[in-house]
């Protein structure tokens, strides 16, 4: 396990470890997933998910030994949801559409300015149509705001939470019965949270 949290102030980009590249094959595959598996009904045209990235960081990686940068986890969640789309409209007759909000918290705003900066180089350009709210402060003090949102949007909506905290795992420990407690009012089985340590 990494001693320090990776830090994206001053125009650093981090190197990112292996334990990290790892992490992000597992959140790719997994929202991939998600989405191919909960659409599998051909009568549904429509599929809206909520993706909420609690932790975000700067969104951007230096990878040892290589030129282009590696993003992180907000542009990996983004580059999922269109390759899941793509993939379950190869297969159907009557198409569907993924509707997703993407919410990017960071408590840090060096951080968020950072990945604002990522995602206008590296992610919009591919990526017209998407539009992620971004918050800069702590997650616990703007999860009531996110779950009010996604519970506007639908009478049970479907949502994914990523909460990469850091590397000290007394953090996962102050979270987990306060998130909990949030959460679950939310959406009831139709959310999912991912806790990473
Ligand atoms: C491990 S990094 C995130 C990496 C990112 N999820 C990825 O995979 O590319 C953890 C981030 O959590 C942020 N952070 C720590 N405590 C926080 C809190 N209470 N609320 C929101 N962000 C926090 C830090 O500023 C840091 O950018």
């Amino acid at each position: 396990m990494p001693k320090k949290e990776y830090g994206w102030a001053n125009g650093n980009i981090p190197l990112i470890g292996d334990h990290s590249l790892a992490k992000h094959r597992i959140l790719r595959q997994y929202v991939q997933k998600y989405v191919e598996i909960l659409t599998r009904d051909p009568r549904i045209d429509r599929f809206q998910l909520a993706l909420v990235d609690g932790f975000a960081g700067g969104g951007i990686y230096r990878r040892s030994g290589q030129k282009d940068p590696h993003l992180g986890s907000p542009a990996i969640l983004i580059e999922a949801i269109a390759a899941a789309e793509v993939a379950v409209n190869a297969t159907r007759q009557k198409q569907i559409q993924i509707r997703t909000s993407y919410y990017f918290v960071d408590k840090s705003k060096a951080n968020i300015d950072a990945l604002e900066k990522t995602l206008t180089d590296h992610v919009y350009p591919r990526f017209p149509g998407v539009t992620p709210q971004i918050l800069t402060g702590r997650f616990e003090e703007n999860l009531a705001q996110i779950v009010a949102d996604i519970k506007k949007k639908g009478k049970s909506p479907r949502a994914i939470f990523l909460l990469d905290q850091c590397c000290r795992a007394r953090c996962l420990m102050a979270f987990r019965a306060p998130l909990a407690m949030a959460i679950a009012p939310c959406a009831s089985s139709a959310t999912t949270t991912m806790a990473i340590a």
